[in-house]
């Protein structure tokens, strides 16, 4: 999604704002902007594609300049031109904003401003609201700012710039992430974190309509009607090490690879095998109400909504408490029933996906308790929530969710203990399952044993435009994040079913030419599996089986058989999902994909 840094101080402000700017690359953009304020006048470049097509234009003209701001746009409003990049500015030419959301009522703005005798540039909602602010202004930047954004309906992060006040940005949000990083005697406002760590690691985050005075002696916020707001400074949690690639050549590598660590961060603390329970401070202050909860709704986009499916599972499995996940964007508009006693729980990796959050907020507004599952701390879901848990995995930069997955499972399994402890699980039971969760990092090392086994079979089938991934059980959700993955960095079509289901259509489809991958460790399904590929392989379809280690059984269905290490069947998808992670990996990295960068697509999906 869109990216946003300003910067105000003593130092040159354009490398700093580019640099801000190149570190939220990794959520997707389509083209790119920058305003300064020099000598009383507003400079700006825009330009199409990547942020090394705007370095080109940068030219003396933006030197010295000490005020300025950046934007990366991921297009929402409008096609991927020049004139709708941002920034975009009102009538005089002195203004300037940045945005990140969506200005629902915009074409009404702009009809009452076309009235006014207003002429418009570009086809995005952005131009509008920087129009309008420049029809409000009287001299005060921050004045014309809220009276504009008080005329809004929809989403926004937002900096605003003007000639004439060379000490000022105007910062605001609501609904779209932005944070005040407070330096030195300079401040830097950004709508993720990555764009401040190098610079400080003291931050403010603005709440849903604030708004931030920020001058290079300090910082105000008030709410939109201009009431002081006071606001706590906080630490952010990671630093510009765990920003970077560490050798590796993709983020995507690093975090796989990562993930024994992540799994350790995550557990850290939190698992007491002794007492066979599991000790979840973000939970301490609604633990009573959580315990006695009648029915879960996990709630959740994307890879975050495959590990709620596993959630659900472990969680009936585990506290019998009756639970189930939806998507958030259907949930949020579908006048759910929400009976006393509901808790639901969003998972999300960055904490600002607008669905999932839409969602929380819907399912809080009927009376549920509202927890969350989030990496991102001090992110809006986060914030949103009555209590949650953090992943605690760092930082997860490629667009394609990996660490964050076995992290969102991982806190999942932990839930599932802590409520099944306490509703009937025996301390044998629990510590039984609690040193399953503890090995589980030492079994995704010996899964990443695979790396070259899985470049191999990729190599193998690079070819093929498409790929079914099939599952029963908890095995389903891996098949479906395994498609997933697939998709979205190799652009193969893929598609996972839970194994039953292709008899009932796609079985039409099987042939030499499309891959067919079969989740099959050990477990209760594991007999109906075998049965499943048996179907594949009868009808010429070419088998790759994830299965436990020492089944020799299986080598002789599946072409290709790729062990992973036993463990506890109920934690069994952390450590079958690792060889789909790399599989995906080295089929984009060979078909010559921007991994990291995959097309169409965002880290953050702040706009519906
Ligand atoms: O930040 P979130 O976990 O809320 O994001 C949800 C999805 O957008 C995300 O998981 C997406 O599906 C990933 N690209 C999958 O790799």
């Amino acid at each position: 999604m869109c990216g946003i840094v300003a910067y105000i101080g003593e130092r040159e402000a354009c490398p700093i704002v580019l640099e801000g700017i190149k570190r939220l690359d990794y959520r997707g953009y389509d083209s790119a902007g920058i305003a300064v304020v020099r000598d009383g006048r507003l400079v700006i470049r825009r330009s199409v594609g990547r942020i090394s097509a705007l370095e080109e234009k940068l030219d003396h003209e933006l030197e010295g300049a000490t005020l300025g701001m950046a934007h990366t746009r991921w297009a929402t409003h409008g096609g991927v031109t020049e004139p709708n990049a941002h920034p975009h500015t009102d009538r005089s030419g002195k203004l300037a904003i940045v945005h990140n959301g969506i200005i629902e009522n915009y074409r009404a703005l702009k009809a009452f401003l076309a009235q006014a005798g207003l002429t418009f540039e570009s086809q995005t909602d952005t131009e509008i609201l920087a129009k309008l602010i420049g029809y409000f202004y009287e001299g005060k930047l921050e004045d014309a700012v809220r009276k504009a954004l008080r005329e809004v309906r929809g989403t926004f992060g937002i900096a605003a710039l003007h000639a004439d006040e060379p000490g000022t940005i105007v910062a605001a949000r609501r609904g779209s992430p932005l944070i005040v990083g407070i330096g030195d005697g300079e401040y830097v406002v950004a709508s993720d974190a990555a764009a401040i760590v190098q610079h400080t690691s003291q931050v403010i985050y603005l709440s849903d309509n604030e708004v931030a005075i920020v001058t290079r002696d300090g910082f105000r916020t008030t709410t939109l009607d201009a009431a002081p707001v006071s606001k706590d400074i906080e630490e952010v949690e990671y630093t510009l090490r765990q920003l970077e690639l560490g050798g590796h050549q993709h983020f995507m590598a690093k975090e796989i690879f990562e993930q024994p660590e992540s799994l350790r961060n995550c557990m850290r603390g939190r698992l007491d095998l002794e007492a066979g329970r599991v000790v979840l401070g973000g939970l301490t202050s609604v633990s009573r109400e959580l315990i006695k909860t009648k029915r879960i709704i996990l709630t959740a986009c994307g890879t975050a909504w495959h590990a709620g499916l596993v959630g659900e599972y472990l969680i009936e499995q585990l506290a019998r408490v009756p639970c189930e996940t939806e998507y958030a964007s259907e949930f949020r508009y579908r006048n759910p029933i929400i009976e006393d006693g509901t808790t639901v729980l969003a998972i999300s990796q960055s904490g600002e996906t607008i669905d999932t959050l839409a969602a929380l907020r819907e399912g809080r507004e009927r009376g549920a308790l509202a927890l969350g599952i989030v990496n991102s701390v001090g992110s809006t879901i986060a914030r949103e929530t009555d209590a949650g848990v953090y992943l605690h995995v760092g930082p997860e930069i490629g667009v394609a969710s990996t660490k964050a997955f076995t992290g969102q499972l991982t806190v999942l399994a932990m839930i599932a203990a802590f409520l099944g402890r306490r509703r009937h699980l025996s301390h044998e039971e629990c510590f039984q399952y609690l040193s399953g969760l503890a090995a589980i990092p030492d079994a995704v090392e010996k899964a990443l044993q695979l790396d070259s086994a899985t470049r191999q079979i990729a190599a193998e089938f690079v070819d093929a435009n498409n790929w079914l991934y099939l599952g029963r059980g908890l095995q389903y959700p891996v098949a479906l994040e395994g498609a997933l993955k697939l998709k979205e960095i190799s652009y193969i079509h893929a598609e996972g079913l839970p194994a039953a289901e292709m008899k009932h259509g796609p079985i039409a489809l099987i042939s030499e030419d499309m891959p067919v991958v079969v989740l099959a460790p050990r477990d209760h399904w594991y007999e109906k599996v075998l049965g499943n590929i048996n179907e594949v392989r009868s009808r010429g379809g070419r088998v790759i089986a994830i299965a436990s280690e020492g089944d020799h059984e299986i080598a002789d269905l599946a072409e290709h058989v790729l062990y992973v290490p036993d463990v506890t069947e109920l934690l069994q998808p952390l450590v079958t999902v690792i060889p789909l992670q790399m599989l995906a990996y080295h089929a984009a990295v060979l078909r010559g994909c921007d991994v990291d960068k995959p097309r169409n697509l965002a880290k953050a999906v702040t706009v519906e």
